[in-house]
């Protein structure tokens, strides 16, 4: 499918063949595209944890206020932002050139180093980007998705055993479409949400 394509036709999905499986070589298709998702510094802030396991996912959808998406959909992914993606600087920028590794290393360090702040921040940026190709990426394959936050986050560390270094971003439900998506919903028109050269500045594009 053409990219402008996939973007029309992604919808966030609510039910699933509960039948479908998502076989392990959807899920590497998959995170080979999601492995390609920018991130500052290139540090790549995200883990996920796939969920497949039907008791597993049961035990999510209590934790997510009883969605049936949780249990239906043949994985649930906890995108995960992991908070000292800093330490992996020095592995990721170990074959770059020394000029290029040199001046980044020491800027890396002095960005991140005690601003917790900014670290959770980074992770919920580069989660949610990867979060964004891990849809896009399902949506070219033929298969639904669905974004949640709908969530308790403390029960959902607990249940996929996320240590203080992790946290979950979101999770991303992932399987077949079970009938039709309802009309999408209102969307504003570009003239309102973008503006020229200033927040209060003129209106860009067609209402
Ligand atoms: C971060 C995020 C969290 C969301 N959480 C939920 C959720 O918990 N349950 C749900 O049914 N939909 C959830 N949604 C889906 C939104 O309701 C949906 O994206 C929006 O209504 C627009 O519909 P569309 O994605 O089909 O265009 C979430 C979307 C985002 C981006």
């Amino acid at each position: 499918m053409e990219l402008k394509d996939v973007i029309q036709s992604r919808r966030s999905v609510t039910q699933y063949d509960p039948a479908f499986v998502i076989d392990d070589a959807i899920l590497q298709d998959l995170f080979e595209s999601v492995r390609l998702t920018p991130s500052s510094f290139n540090l790549q802030h995200w883990k996920f944890v796939v969920v497949r396991d039907a008791a597993n996912k049961k035990a999510l959808r209590a934790a997510s206020w009883n969605q049936a998406q949780m249990e239906e959909a043949s994985a649930v992914i906890v995108v995960c932002g992991y908070l000292r993606a800093c330490k992996d600087a020095e592995r990721i920028y170990s074959e770059a050139p020394p000029a290029i590794r040199d001046n980044l290393l020491p800027m890396i360090r002095k960005f991140y180093e005690g601003n917790d702040h900014l670290q959770r921040d980074e992770a919920v940026r580069s989660g949610s980007l990867a979060a964004m190709t891990l849809m896009l990426a399902a949506s070219d394959m033929g298969l639904a998705t669905g974004p949640i936050i709908g969530f308790d986050p403390a029960e959902v560390t607990r249940l996929v055993g996320l240590d203080d270094d992790h946290f979950p971003v979101m999770m991303v439900v992932i399987g077949k479409q079970l009938g039709e998506s309802r009309p999408r919903a209102y969307r504003f028109p570009v003239s309102e949400f973008v503006r020229l050269e200033t927040i209060d500045g003129e209106g860009f594009g067609v209402a």
